[in-house]
Formats: structure tokens, sequence, C-alpha cells
């Protein structure tokens, strides 16, 4: 892939050299253009050295004006890395005032932008409208990360990781429309029960892997309703967004969207147990132990599973143990024709984690292996074993 990578002004310039090496690695031909800001952190040497090509710095040079037309024209993909709140309010507003601003309007393929700033920035009003704004015509945003930040506070705005932009722009540029005329209803993240109007009990499920799932669904063709507990997540765009809180909520949202649904993948951590009365005040500190009364609460799958009909099943399994004979336990119980499982006690995969490593398992015993990999790329694969069960259900149906 021709890829133009547009490094901006913050101090997490420094992460795109890792991004562009990444790239150059993976195969792919990269010009980097600099805006001046942008030049204060990082040397144009820096890239010159990585790419092997001159960086463009500016509009004009001494050797007359830089065809950004044709740059334009000659890439595949533009990257912005770190897109920060001012590039991003040029690029909303079609300012052109530099090359990379020029060359964005002039650009007709992919864009992508990593944003990356203070907390404060990102999370100001005219920050977010500028990036709706860019969202609605088209780009694609690989979401900030929480963190440490340069400005030595915690929170939302630090750059993605290299390698998940890398895995984000390759997943984009995929064009495979497999999934044209299906209609997805997928569940991520966790479920918050309450005790009181200000506790309650939830799980680490930071809804990553659902997400990536509905993005790559929604970019393989389907139409996907995105049924989410609380998260930190912006939604995929091109995707119907459901928020809930309780599995109670949860469970109502998919009974709600379950008729049109013809592939149903459960992705969601649910709470197993909630209060069913849950008291009007605050809990006092005020008994040496507190016991609490839990009441399980409505097994969504199980249900789903019990209304299946001939639509295709998804269920997932988080287990610390005996993975592939629970999953298929799961499987069979809840009448899913294919389980996703995967191993939660792991360092760096799973839960909260932006990797992850899966067992598939379908109901004519088949197992597939995905990961250790992004949750993007896990994302594909689980849809690609998808792609195929449906297939073998459907000579099934024909030869009945
Ligand atoms: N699930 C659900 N509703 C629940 C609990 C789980 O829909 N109340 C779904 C999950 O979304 C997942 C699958 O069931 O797709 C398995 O969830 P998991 O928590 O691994 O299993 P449980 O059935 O809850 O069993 P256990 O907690 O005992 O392992």
């Amino acid at each position: 892939m021709r890829i133009l990578v547009g490094v901006g002004g913050g101090i997490a310039a420094y992460k795109a050299a890792e991004l562009v090496r990444t790239l150059g690695v993976r195969g792919h031909e990269v010009q980097v253009a600099m805006t001046r800001a942008a030049g204060e952190f990082v040397r144009p040497l820096t890239f010159a050295s990585l790419t092997g090509r001159k960086v463009i710095t500016d509009l004009f040079s001494e050797e007359g004006p830089i065809e950004h037309i044709a740059v334009a024209r000659d890439n595949d993909v533009l990257v912005v890395a770190p897109a920060t709140a001012d590039l991003m309010a040029k690029f909303a507003c079609g300012l052109a005032d530099d090359f990379l601003t020029t060359t964005f309007l002039a650009f007709t393929g992919k864009v992508v932008l990593a944003p990356a700033m203070n907390s404060a920035m990102w999370l100001h009003p005219a920050t977010q409208a500028n990036l709706s704004t860019l969202e609605r015509r088209g780009c694609s945003i690989v979401s900030p990360s929480d963190g440490w930040l340069a400005c030595r506070e915690m929170g939302p705005g630090r750059l993605a990781e290299p390698a998940a932009i890398v895995e984000h722009v390759e997943a984009l540029m995929r064009t495979k429309r497999d999934f044209e005329g299906e209609n997805f209803l997928i569940t991520a993240g966790p479920t918050q029960e309450a005790l009181d109007p200000i506790r309650y009990i939830s799980n680490r499920s930071s809804g990553k892997m659902g997400y990536a799932i509905a993005d790559a669904a929604a970019r393989r063709g389907a139409s996907v309703v995105l049924v989410s507990g609380p998260v930190s997540l912006t939604p995929p765009p091109q995707v119907e967004l459901v928020s809930v809180r309780t599995a109670q909520e949860m469970r109502k949202a998919v009974m709600d969207h379950l008729a049109e649904a013809t592939i149903v993948v459960k992705n969601a951590a649910v709470a197993d147990y909630y209060v069913a009365s849950v008291p009007q005040q605050k809990l006092k500190k005020t008994a040496a132990r507190l016991s609490l009364e839990l009441d399980p609460t409505p097994d969504i799958l199980a249900e789903v599973g019990e209304k299946k009909g001939d639509r295709l099943l998804v269920g997932f399994a988080a287990e610390t143990e005996n993975l592939v004979e629970e999953a298929r336990r799961k499987m069979l119980s809840k009448h899913c024709d294919m389980l996703v499982a995967n191993l939660v006690n792991r360092e760096g995969l799973g839960f909260e984690a932006d990797n992850n490593e899966v067992e598939i398992i379908t109901r004519g015993g088949k197992t597939a292996h995905a990961g250790p990999a992004g949750k993007r790329q896990i994302a594909e694969q689980i849809l690609d074993q998808i792609a195929l069960l449906r297939l073998t259900l459907r000579a099934v149906d024909a030869s009945a």
C-alpha cells in the first residue's frame, strides 16, 4: 500500500517514527509530510532515514511549489498521527495553509486520523464537534487511549499504540464486503448492577473486542446494532449504538432488536447476579460485616438460543481454566452455533487489553485458533469463521 503519513505538532510526534518504521517493515511504501510544528518535536531527518525518502515539510520549497495534488493522487491512504486539535479544526473547516492541510483537501482516498492531545483539549466541545464532522465525512478515527500524558496528567488523549494504528489502517483497506444484507446484533462491554444509588458490581470488560467486531462487520457491509454496557470507547461509525447499564436493560435491548437480526454475537460480560431490591439510600458503614443477597440475572444468550430460529448465534466464554471443555458445554447448553473462548487470566491478553487469543469452536466440532493478535485482527478472524460457518449451514439446508 502507498501511505502518506502526516505528522502533526504534538509531543506524540516521536511515536510517529515507530509507526512509520512498522509500516515500512510490513512492506508499505511510506511518504512522510510534517507540519512546521511537528518539526519542533522531531527532525525530518528521522523520517527521511526511516523511509529513504525526502520528507515534505513545506508547500513551497526552493525547488518550487510541491505537487500536493500528485502526492494526494499517488497514495492510497492518508494517516495523520498525531492529529492535533489544531489540525482537526483546520481539516473540519477546510483551511489549507500548509502542505498537510492542502493535501487533506485534495485527497480522495481513505483518511485515518489518530488524535493525541491533552485530556481537556480532547474533551473540549470544539474538538469533539470537529471530530464528529470529520467522522461524518468519512474519516476513520483511531481513538486515543486513557493513560499518562506528557502534561503529567492521567486521562484520555494518549496516541493509540503504533501497532494498533497499523492494524486499523490495514483493516480499513481490506475491501471484502461479504456481510452485505446481514443484520448483526452485537453486545459488548460489562454490565453494572446497582448495590445502592452510588455503588455497583461490575467486571473488567473494556468492550474493545465487541466494538472491534461491530466495526469490522459494518465495514464488511453488514448493518449493525451494538448493545453496549458502560465503556469509554467511541462507537464505530455506521453502527447503531444502544447504551445500557444493567443485565436487565441489556436483555430488553437485545429482545427489542432480535426480530431483525440474522447474526447475533453475544460478546458482553454480563453480570450473573444482581441485587433485586436496591435500597433508595446509600448503604451506611454500620455493621462489622455486610452480607449482600443476590439474585440471578436473566441469561440473555440462553434465551436468544431458545428463540434462535434460523439465526446464526455466536456466544463468548471467558474462562480461567478448562477452556475448550467449558466452551463446548456453554455452546451446547445455550444452543449456539459458534462459541469464542478466551482464557482471561493471562497478562496482556483478553480483559482490558488491546490483544487477545481465542479458540473458536463451532457446532460441527471444528475448532480454530486466533491470535495472539490485536483485537481488530481477531475480530476479522472471528468474522471469517462466521462467514465459513454460514456457508456450511447454507449447504446443509440446500441438501436437506
Ligand atoms: N451471558 C448472557 N447473560 C448472562 C450471562 C452470560 O447472555 N446473564 C452470555 C455472555 O454474553 C457470553 C456467554 O453467555 O456470550 C458466556 O458467558 P460467561 O460469563 O462466560 O458464562 P456463564 O454462562 O455466565 O457461566 P459462568 O459465569 O458460570 O462461567
